[in-house]
């Protein structure tokens, strides 16, 4: 049995035909059953519905053999159990800081930064000498500065609807993001012969859309 972890949504969506292409259909859709193991269309994969930043942990654990995770989360996760073999090129998008549309740097006090990546603003704000106060979210980074929590967010930016919407503009990019095949690392050597054809047959659909 090969099991992938993968979140609902936007990965969801644009690995399926990734999926499809390598042959694998899930016979259930996540949207319309409340089911979190999803079969398919080979009884030797199974899909395992999760939230996004848990991925990794389903995979370093072996409870998932392989996982698709956005760089974002992957980075914030800082696992160690893991290889990632494969970008996949799915669910593009920036890390970057925004700040309110026109606002000054702050010259006064401690910069306060709102994010839900914690870890890597913590690492990208010390390695420019910056201590900035971080303020952990869960989600609505862009409501932050509106409301005077915090002078700036570090949140994913893609077409800048959000940002804009709320009043803010990106200022500085911290990385490009993606989604990554994931494997943990037993699964690797107990199932090589299936994990390294799974990988191998996906690296050759992702490069031949490139
Ligand atoms: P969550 O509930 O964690 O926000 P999402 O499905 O929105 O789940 O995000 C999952 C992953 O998709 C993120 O970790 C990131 O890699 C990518 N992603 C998130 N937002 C966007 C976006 N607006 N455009 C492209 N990719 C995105
Ligand atoms: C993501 C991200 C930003 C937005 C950026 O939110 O957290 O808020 O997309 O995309 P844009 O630049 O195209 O506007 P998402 O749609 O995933 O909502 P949620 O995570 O808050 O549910
Ligand atoms: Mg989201």
């Amino acid at each position: 049995m090969l099991t992938l972890a993968i979140s609902k949504g936007r990965i969801y969506e644009e690995a399926l035909p990734l999926l499809a292409q390598v042959g694998i259909e899930p016979t259930v859709d996540p949207d319309k059953s409340r089911k979190l193991i999803l079969p398919t269309n080979r009884e030797e994969v199974q899909l395992l519905i999760v939230r996004a930043t848990d991925v990794p942990t389903y995979v370093e654990y072996g409870a998932a053999d392989l996982g698709i995770a956005g760089k974002d989360v992957l980075v914030e996760y800082d696992a160690q159990g893991l290889y990632e073999p494969l970008d996949l090129g799915i669910a593009r998008c920036r890390l970057m800081t925004a700040a309110m549309k026109d606002s000054a740097p702050v010259s006064r006090g401690r910069l306060r930064v709102a994010t839900k990546y914690v870890k890597t603003t913590h690492r990208y704000f010390a390695g420019r000498g910056i201590q900035a106060e971080i303020i952990k979210l869960y989600g609505s980074m862009e409501l932050a500065p509106l409301v005077g929590l915090a002078h700036c967010i570090v949140d994913l930016v893609d077409t800048g609807n959000t940002l804009r919407a709320n009043g803010l503009e990106p200022r500085d990019l911290i990385m490009e993001v993606s989604s990554r095949l994931i494997v943990n690392k037993a699964a690797m050597k107990m199932k090589h012969r299936e994990v390294t054809s799974f990988v191998e047959e996906l690296r050759q659909v992702v490069s031949e859309r490139s």
